[in-house]
């Protein structure tokens, strides 16, 4: 039996000003769209911008559902609306944020499972890294692709 490691790098600041024009733009997008959440339920509104490589940026909110598992993350809502629109177009960058009980979180809101499966689809299918940055009060996240989010991640290469 051997070990095997698994590693990833990712960056971590702690303000906006770290980051480039862009992501700053970005971050300011997802912050913004918190703002049309619909999170009744949870009261934890979600934000996400999305960058495409034509320049174009594209946001989401969570979107629940008095069925609970009926709604969907604000990251999907990008990702499948970005991917609907423009489906030849790569994701370069995704910016997600929370706003809850009155504030924008200290701590970076990490994507669900489903959302990194997502994510990862995505930047398979364009042969082309996601930036993710996960911006949280204290702490801003920057993670160079989705792929380091989901080690030993099911694909399509599986099915065959
Ligand atoms: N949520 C997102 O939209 N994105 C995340 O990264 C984490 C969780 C939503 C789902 C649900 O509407 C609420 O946040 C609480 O889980």
């Amino acid at each position: 039996m051997k070990k095997v490691q698994i590693n990833f790098d990712i960056e971590e600041c702690q303000s906006l000003d770290d980051l480039t024009a862009q992501d700053k733009k970005l971050v300011e997008k997802a912050k913004e769209a918190t703002k049309s959440a619909y999170a009744p339920y949870s009261k934890f509104h979600v934000g996400a911008a999305l960058l495409l490589e034509n320049g174009e940026i594209i946001t989401g909110t969570n979107q629940e559902n008095s069925a609970y598992p009926s709604g969907l993350c604000a990251e999907r809502v990008a990702l499948f609306y970005a991917n609907s629109k423009y489906p030849d177009v790569a994701v370069k960058t995704l910016a997600v944020c929370a706003f809850y009980n009155g504030e924008f979180t200290p701590v970076p809101t990490p994507p669900c499972g489903s959302c990194r499966q997502v994510m990862l689809e995505t930047e398979t299918r364009f042969d082309s890294p996601i930036k993710i940055l996960l911006f949280g009060k204290e702490k801003i996240l920057i993670i160079p692709n989705s792929k380091s989010l989901l080690p030993l991640s099911f694909t399509g290469d599986n099915l065959i």
